[in-house]
């Protein structure tokens, strides 16, 4: 078996995801197919391999193929592959909820499980419509923040506002407002101009929903945690929801477990996802406070429920993968081992500020920076694909922008191939 006759017969059938199908329909990217993948490496079945310095869209926690995660789902399959999460609870599910609400910001007490992360923003938003109906409040409204992302469902899609994603559907869409991004517009801008949303719509909005931190599929925009303490504080004075999407920013990407860790905050709802399970399998939550849980709490079977389900919601086997996945957190220091080679990246992402590029930027374990001097368009991201294909590298640029978010198992020799690879690609540009 070759890769070339996998990819053959993939291309008669398979649709991929956020793809222009024709691109490898007619050869202008490369359709990889992926015999296994160890550490930070993805091996082909022609004899390549490739680092995934992107940890396969931001899921992969401490490297593939980690084997305490690896043996903790095969256990779990063998005992209890999935129950209905209805009436039936089991022993996975209830000790990731005890270890997750203990490691959450506080007041984080309750949690919510479902299946992917999309699924997580949805569930969050209706959490916070409902807990302001129940309450005998009419809030249809939630406020992200300009250029923000949080996922692709229709409830997920109203409330990002990446074009490339959300345009064409925006005739299905329900209504939401964008205050502008901290990450954009200066600190005092985007705090004032969320000020003014809120005041302006006062009694309408149930949620002010953020990536704390880093505006991922927004080209990496990086922001301060000043303002997350005082998006807090606004939320509190006009009385709205704080629903933090810590979905790809959780589990440490930032230098802390949580990026709302490092402004001291807790928001009233946060989803995780992605690397909850290391990137094995898919599997989000929402946590929220005892206050919004009490008002769904009371002795009616109907309206005032929470009656959102998904078949697969808290399946053992992808809470199993998560107790593994904080198993390993409790098992060493993940945090202090990545300060150091966040370090490390640092030093080499430095000497990048000598090419041709600008904003060059850090949060943890995420870098970026964008090209400079060269007009965006498909191509470019097209060949930088393709450059950093031939040096071993699985780079996947966001327009002109390019990120780093490796595996935390990376080690300093890796780094350095990620970034002579990336130098030497800026040096052919
Ligand atoms: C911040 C954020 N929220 C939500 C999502 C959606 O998660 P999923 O792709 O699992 O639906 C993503 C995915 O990239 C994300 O980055």
């Amino acid at each position: 078996m070759n890769g070339e006759t996998l990819s053959k017969r993939d291309l008669a059938h398979i649709w991929h995801p956020c793809s222009q199908m024709s691109e490898y329909l007619f050869g202008k990217l490369p359709l990889i197919p992926i015999k296994k993948a160890k550490g930070v490496w993805l091996y082909d079945y022609d004899g390549a391999r490739y680092l995934d310095a992107v940890s396969s869209w931001w899921v992969n926690l401490f490297g593939h193929g980690e084997p305490r995660i690896a043996r903790a789902i095969a256990k779990q399959s063998r005992e209890l592959e999935h129950c209905i999460f209805a009436g039936y609870t089991h022993k996975q599910a209830i000790r990731l909820a005890e270890r997750v609400t203990a490691i959450a910001p506080k007041g984080l007490n309750r949690v919510f499980f479902a299946d992917n992360g999309s699924a997580a923003i949805e569930v969050a938003i209706k959490m916070a419509f409902h807990y302001f109906a129940n309450r005998g409040e009419n809030r249809p409204l939630a406020i992200s923040l300009t250029n923000s992302y949080h996922g692709e469902t229709l409830g997920a899609l109203a409330v990002g506002d990446v074009a490339l994603y959300k345009q064409i559907y925006a005739p299905l869409l329900i209504q939401t407002l964008q205050a502008k991004s901290p990450a954009l517009f200066s600190q005092d801008e985007a705090l004032a101009d969320m000020r003014r949303i809120l005041k302006g719509n006062e009694g309408k909005i149930c949620a002010v929903i953020v990536e704390p931190l880093v505006q991922c599929a927004g080209d990496m925009a990086m922001y301060e945690p000043s303002y997350l303490k005082a998006l807090r504080v606004l939320c509190d004075e006009f009385g709205v929801l704080l629903i933090a999407d810590e979905i790809a920013v959780g589990f440490g990407r930032t230098g802390t477990m949580f990026a709302c860790d490092q402004a001291d905050i807790s928001p009233d709802l946060m989803a995780l996802s992605k690397g909850l399970t290391g990137g094995f399998l898919p599997l989000s939550l929402v946590l929220t406070s005892d206050d919004i849980y009490d008002a769904f709490c009371i002795d009616d079977y109907g309206k005032k429920s929470f009656l959102h389900s998904h078949s697969y919601t808290g399946n053992p086997i992808a809470c199993a993968a998560a107790n593994a996945t904080l198993d390993i957190f409790e098992s060493g220091d993940i945090l202090g081992e990545n300060a150091k080679k966040a370090r490390y990246i640092a030093d080499r992402l430095s000497k990048i500020a000598a090419y041709r590029v600008s904003g060059v930027r850090q949060k943890g374990m995420i870098a970026a920076f964008e090209l400079a001097g060269v007009e965006y368009s498909r191509d470019l991201t097209i060949r930088v694909t393709r450059e950093a294909l031939k040096r071993g590298v699985m780079l996947r640029p966001l327009g002109k922008t390019i990120y780093i978010m490796p595996p935390y198992a990376i080690k300093k020799r890796q780094i350095d191939l990620l970034f002579d690879a990336i130098e030497d690609i800026l040096s052919a540009l």
